[in-house]
């Protein structure tokens, strides 16, 4: 692309350095996934890109991962980056000034005290630990480099919360193989499941919640609780690894339940699946409510389809 535009362009390459991380499988972007140039091909890789004299190759790219909770895995991406590029400015004779170094800081969905070690909702990290460990680093090994950093999720996640309400509420039992009634279970239901957070299904995502009209009550009772998508997999994940999730034992139809720490891949997300209409947003601006998003309409769900069908221009051919 640069060649056709005849424009130098200044680049980094993204080279998976293979670092092991603890977050979600979806979220982990080395050690074994997808991204990035694989290890073993990056010195010819950048020689290649150098190469062909219209990528000014600037730096390297790593990231590894979103919601990643502990600065380690950060210090080990970081040395092996820095080895990396020794190698490639000794055996290329390129000079890399930069290096972009992702993924970002994790959003605190869970705040213990104490974080479990393999619990990556939860996270006591700030910004400021992870300044701390990376320029330790970068200032020891190569304090000239200008060192990128992406924010991640934590930029975003806290800002925002989803406003459901209670649409139904019933009891079920629970039953054993042989049908016989070993428990009960208070089930309730709300109008935004995966269509409108869809990370609580795809990568069954937590996010604590409050029953908004009653956060001045105790909340003991446990609840399932549950979307509206016919899915049978549109419940919500509970608190603490349970089921369950704790509202105060009133909670009924027409409640508010708020989820906190939307503000990440939430609006982003929402998608009218089963041609279910995405929902509004509302922004606090100098104090003053707004809106940001209306909600879709009927002809917002109809808008890409075409009543009469479009004939194909030739035999083949895909129309736009
Ligand atoms: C280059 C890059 N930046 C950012 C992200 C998202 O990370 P986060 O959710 O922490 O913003 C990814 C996710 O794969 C990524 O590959």
């Amino acid at each position: 692309m640069a060649a056709a535009l005849a424009r130098r362009v200044a680049v980094a390459l993204r080279v998976d350095v293979d670092v092991p991380t603890h977050t979600h499988p979806g979220l982990a972007t080395t050690h074994g996934g997808k991204a990035g140039i694989d290890l073993d091909d990056a010195v010819p890789a950048f020689a290649r890109a150098a190469a062909t004299g219209w990528l000014d190759v600037r730096g390297l790219h790593v990231h590894i991962g979103s919601q990643i909770t502990s600065v380690e895995p950060y210090v080990s991406a970081l040395e092996r980056s820095l080895e990396l590029m020794q190698r490639l400015e000794g055996e290329s004779g390129l000079r890399l000034e930069e290096l972009n170094l992702g993924g970002g800081l994790a959003v605190p969905y869970r705040q213990e005290p104490a974080c479990a070690a393999d619990d990556y909702f939860c996270c006591t990290l700030t910004p400021d630990d992870y300044a701390a460990a990376i320029c330790a680093v970068l200032e020891r090994r190569r304090s000239d480099l200008k060192l990128l950093m992406e924010p991640g999720r934590a930029i975003a996640g806290t800002t925002a919360i989803l406003v459901t309400r209670v649409e139904g509420e019933k009891t079920k039992a629970v039953r054993d193989e042989s049908g016989r009634r070993t428990a009960e279970e208070r089930w309730l239901v709300i109008d935004a499941g995966a269509n409108t957070l869809l990370e609580h299904t795809n990568y069954d995502w937590y996010f604590r919640t409050v029953v908004a009209n009653r956060a001045d009550r105790a909340a003991a009772t446990p609840f399932r609780l549950a979307g509206p998508l016919c899915d049978g997999g549109d419940v919500f994940a509970g608190d603490d690894g349970s089921a369950f999730r704790r509202f105060p034992a009133e909670t009924t139809a027409g409640d508010v339940i708020a989820f906190r720490d939307c503000g990440a891949y939430t609006l982003e997300m929402m998608h009218p699946y089963n041609a279910r209409p995405c929902a509004a947003a509302y922004a606090v601006v100098d104090g003053q409510v707004v809106q940001i998003r209306r909600a879709d309409s009927f002809d917002d769900l109809v808008a890409h389809d075409i009543a009469e069908g479009a004939p194909l221009a030739e035999r083949g051919t895909l129309p736009k």
